[in-house]
Parts: structure tokens; sequence; C-alpha cells
């Protein structure tokens, strides 16, 4: 065994794809960190659990009265269900500089929403609430769609946020 390869001694071939490794790293944590502080980008984690099956008939469910409320302060709440192949409410509207926190469920299969002109896109998951905060800075017409292929009507799958 000569002395290189004995323990303790890296290639220097190693040592630079080490350091190519921690440099990379080192990047991706910055540009999340950045993604998330600077451009407002969240991770979605699932607001909780239902039950698809019975979530729109359920009283205690918002989600058995889809739509928007107001929390006040510019604030507000939208409950949507996606199912094949509508979201329920088809329309929202909200004066300009409103915050809206979506909570967004599925009755049937999965479905993906997407605000356009937004960076607001999130799957929706049959057993899972979605939630996720956006403000509307600008007035105008936002529509929303399907972007997770759902079946056969899937292209009809639309609706609007109307920002006044
Ligand atoms: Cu719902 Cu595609």
């Amino acid at each position: 065994m000569t002395t290189k390869e004995q323990h303790g001694w890296i290639d220097p071939y190693e040592k630079i794809w080490i350091t190519v490794a921690i440099v990379v790293l080192v990047g991706m944590v910055a540009a999340l960190t950045v993604a998330s502080v600077a451009f407002g980008i969240q991770v979605p984690v699932p607001e909780k659990r239902v039950d698809p099956n019975s979530i729109a008939q359920d009283a205690n469910s918002p989600f058995s009265e889809p739509g928007l409320r107001e929390l006040g302060n510019g604030k507000y709440e939208a409950y949507l269900v996606g199912q094949t192949w509508n979201w329920n409410p088809k329309e929202i509207t909200v004066p300009v500089g409103s915050t809206v926190t979506f909570f967004i469920t599925s009755k049937d299969v999965m479905h993906g929403f997407m605000i356009w002109n937004t960076n607001l896109n999130i799957m929706v998951i049959p057993g899972e609430v979605s939630r996720v905060t956006i403000t509307f800075e600008k007035p105008g017409e936002y529509p929303y769609i399907c972007n997770e292929y759902c079946g056969i009507g899937h292209q009809t799958m639309a609706g609007k946020v109307i920002v006044e």
C-alpha cells in the first residue's frame, strides 16, 4: 500500500467534486431562500384532511357552501370545490388590493388549480384541503383553470377572479 491510498488521503479530483457539490448545495439553499423571502413562493402543504364523499353535504364543512367569506381589512377566504368538470364557484369578485386565502378540495379525482398572470398554482387532491394565499394588486380578470388532466371535460374546468 502506498501512502496515497492510506486513510485520510483525498484524490485532487475528488476534492474538486466535493467543492462543486458544496457550492451547488449552498447555491440551491440560497435560491430557495430568495424564492421564499423575495418572491413569496410558498411550498404547498396539506391544510387538513377531509372526506371527499361527504364534504359537499356536511353542513359543518365550509365546502357545503363554497364561495367567498369576507374577514375584514381587505382579507378574504375563498372555499372552492373542484369536481369533474367544473369549479364551484365559477366566479369570485374582490376589490383591488384584497388578500385572498384559497381553501380548495376535490370531490372526485385530482385536479390542478392555477390562476393566470399570478404565481398561484396548486394541486387539488381528493381528501385533502390545499391552502394558498395571494394578494391581487391590480384590477382585472384573472381566469383560473384546471391544469391537471382529469378526464374528457378537463379543458372546460375554468372560472375567474374579478378584481375591481
Ligand atoms: Cu380538473 Cu383537469
